[in-house]
């Protein structure tokens, strides 16, 4: 279940942990990647599917929002199957803001952004790579 999953920059109120039984952990160095208005982040990923990334990323978020108290989001990365909004149970399209940015759709104290509030799911569609990236940068 764990085998293929990893978590990087792991800071929480300014303290390293260890959430629940992740193999492996690494934090991430002063001066790296970083996002506009945005503290701290968890990635969550593996090299294949079915093995609790979803189930991890959500349980993360809504205890770092519940028990920790903070401000959290949840951007869902997975374009071919996302499961974020069902998890969520968040199923509005977000609405789109005067300079036409997506407002995240919120339950559980957690802020959601995810493919699967702008998609039919149970309508077919075909991703090529470059829409791949620019659907990531567009989120
Ligand atoms: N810790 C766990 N133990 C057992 N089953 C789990 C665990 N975490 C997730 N699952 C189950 O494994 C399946 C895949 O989980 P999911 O989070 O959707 O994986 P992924 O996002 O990696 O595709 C789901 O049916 C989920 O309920
Ligand atoms: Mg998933």
């Amino acid at each position: 279940m764990q085998s293929n999953c990893f978590f990087s920059m792991l800071r929480v109120a300014s303290s390293s942990v260890l959430l629940g039984g992740a193999r492996y952990y690494s934090t991430a160095t002063k001066g790296g990647p970083s996002i506009a208005g945005v503290g701290d982040i968890i990635a969550v990923a593996s090299g294949k599917g079915g093995v609790g990334k979803s189930t991890t990323a959500v349980n993360i978020a809504v205890a770092l929002a519940q028990k920790f108290k903070l401000k959290v989001g949840l951007l869902d990365a997975d374009i071919y199957g996302p499961s974020i909004p069902t998890m969520m149970n968040l199923h509005a399209k977000p609405e789109v803001s005067e300079d036409m940015k997506m407002i995240p759709v919120e339950n559980h104290g957690v802020r959601c952004m995810s493919i699967g509030f702008l998609v039919d799911k149970d309508a077919p569609i075909v991703w090529r790579g470059p829409m791949v990236c620019f659907c990531m940068c567009f989120c």
